[in-house]
């Protein structure tokens, strides 16, 4: 194996990746499967996840775990039962997540804490799962998937907001203190993509037009061009990249 492909290699690696249904998560796990690993898709539904398990397939080697993350310990279950299977979880994306878009002053604490849960309490508790086994074994790779909202702010989406500023608090916690087992922890934040997360944003041709002109790609992302950065941060190439922050965003965030 030359040194390009022992720097992205993940063969006999096993990967955790959770909202990979769809969007982000089912192109990471397309290209984590064929880069080698052993990839374990989850999702809410069990059916939807087996057709995104045939589409991963074709890269390589899929399970499923369906389970909806803010059931804590469902999301303990899963990664016993791959560490009881393969004897290892090597890699855990928290990936899945939502949005609930509205004022403040119609934001209700249901819809908070419903995006405070799955945005950013299940990657704790997931996170926390999953360090132990790493731990045990002196390797690891977790890695969240925040948002440009992780250092930005906009109106009317305060838990998101609030969720993916956390997630990069957790990231930045859990790299200091797993780090001295070998086990990494890194974030990516994301720009503006088109992924079903912003139908309700790419249906408003105003809102498009506002991300186009704030980027200066000057173009929204396609889910595909993500799924290198969190390769990158999952592979031998990132052995020594711990608590960062991977923007990924056009190049959104450094402009005003
Ligand atoms: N697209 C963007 O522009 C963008 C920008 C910044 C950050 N992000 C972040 O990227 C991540 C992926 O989003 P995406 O853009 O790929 O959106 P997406 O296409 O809507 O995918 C979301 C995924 O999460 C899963 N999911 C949702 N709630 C879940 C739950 N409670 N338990 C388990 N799985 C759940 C969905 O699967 P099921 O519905 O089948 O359960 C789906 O696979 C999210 O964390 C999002 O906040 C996206």
């Amino acid at each position: 194996m030359g040194m390009l492909q022992r720097l992205f290699d993940l063969s006999g690696q096993v990967a955790l990746i959770t909202g990979a249904s769809r969007g982000f998560g089912l192109e990471f796990a397309k290209l984590f499967a064929e880069a080698g690993a052993v990839v374990v898709i989850n999702g809410r539904h069990a059916e939807t996840l087996q057709t995104a398990a045939d589409v991963v397939r074709r890269h390589g080697a899929v399970e499923t775990a369906a389970f909806d993350v803010a059931d804590i310990p469902a999301g303990e279950a899963a990664i016993a039962a791959i560490e009881k299977t393969h004897g290892r979880l090597d890699i855990l994306i928290n990936n899945a997540g939502m949005n609930i878009r509205k004022p403040l002053d119609d934001y209700g604490v249901d819809d908070w804490r419903q995006v405070i849960e799955v945005d950013l309490t299940a990657a704790f508790a997931l996170s926390r799962a999953a360090s132990r086994g790493m731990v045990r074994r002196g390797y690891g790779r977790i890695i969240n998937i925040g948002s440009v909202l992780s250092v930005k702010g906009r109106a009317s989406i305060p838990a998101y907001t609030a969720a993916k500023h956390g997630l990069l608090g957790l990231t930045k916690s859990c790299a200091a203190e797993l780090g001295a087992a070998g086990v990494t922890c890194n974030a990516i934040a994301p720009g503006y993509f088109e992924t079903e997360i912003n139908a309700e944003l790419l249906a408003r041709p105003d809102f498009v037009k506002f991300v186009n002109d704030r980027t200066p790609l000057r173009r929204w992302g396609k889910p595909e061009e993500l799924a290198g950065a969190a390769l990158f941060l999952a592979s031998p190439a990132a052995s020594y990249v711990n608590g960062h922050l991977l923007t990924v965003d056009g190049g959104m965030t450094t402009t005003f």
